[in-house]
């Protein structure tokens, strides 16, 4: 595989990925609505010959990986159509103060995640990187041969697709945890491994994984 990851929102948690993504050998491609002087990833395809801002149609014709680091509203009001096939990587959360009202989730049963997925289900959607706040990406990512390392759930039925983001999980310093999708709800805000520093069997037995 070739490396790429685009990143969809050059704000706070896409340059942070960003910058381990470039410091783990893959190259980043950014897209974000605003201009690009105006958002944190500027800074990073300033100093790095591996960031760079591209059109929207580059950065799906190239990324191995999609990054959706938007906000959650942004993200579910989007045209996703043309994430069709895509392995694309979700870490939004719902903020009812960043998203405003959303009313579409207010009888919805399962996870935010899922309901992006129910907009478009040709979309390879993974769940992950939702779990952190963005400053311990920087401060906890550590290398495969230090033990223990900080676990991160990685939530697909798709196994090709949560193999693909393991791994790239793994290469910018966390422990990848397999679950399924239908335990998407378990990452959100409040639930039991939200904000918590867990190794992965800490993370298996938290999410009630055999
Ligand atoms: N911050 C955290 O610690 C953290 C941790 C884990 C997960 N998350 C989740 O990660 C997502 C991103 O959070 P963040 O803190 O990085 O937000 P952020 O700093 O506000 O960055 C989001 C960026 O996405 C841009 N954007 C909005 N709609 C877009 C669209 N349709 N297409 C392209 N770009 C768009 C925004 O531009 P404008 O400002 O011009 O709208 C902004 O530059 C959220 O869903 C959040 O819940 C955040």
């Amino acid at each position: 595989m070739s490396k790429v990851l685009g990143i969809i929102g050059a704000g706070k948690v896409g340059t942070a990925i960003g910058r381990l993504a470039t410091d783990s050998g893959w190259q980043v491609l950014f897209y974000d609505v605003a201009p690009v002087d105006q958002v944190a990833g500027a800074t990073l395809a300033e100093g790095s010959s591996d960031a760079t801002f591209v059109s929207l149609p580059e950065l799906l014709n190239a990324a191995d990986i999609v990054l959706l680091a938007v906000p959650f509203g942004a993200a579910s009001h989007a045209d996703l159509s043309a994430l069709s096939g895509k392995v694309v990587l979700d870490p939004t959360n719902h903020w009812p103060y960043v998203d405003g009202p959303m009313p579409e989730l207010d009888a919805w049963p399962d996870s935010t995640s899922a309901l992006l997925a129910a907009h478009n289900p040709k979309m390879r959607l993974v769940k992950s990187l939702n779990h952190f706040s963005y400053h311990d990406f920087t401060s906890d990512a550590r290398s495969g041969d230090v033990s223990p390392r900080r676990a991160m759930a990685v939530a697909s039925d798709d196994a090709d697709a949560r193999t693909i983001v393991s791994e790239f999980v793994d290469d910018i310093g966390f422990d990848p945890v397999p679950v399924p999708f239908d335990r998407a709800k378990l990452l959100e805000p409040e639930g039991p491994v939200f904000g918590h520093w867990l190794d992965a069997s800490g993370m298996r037995e938290a999410l009630l994984l055999s």
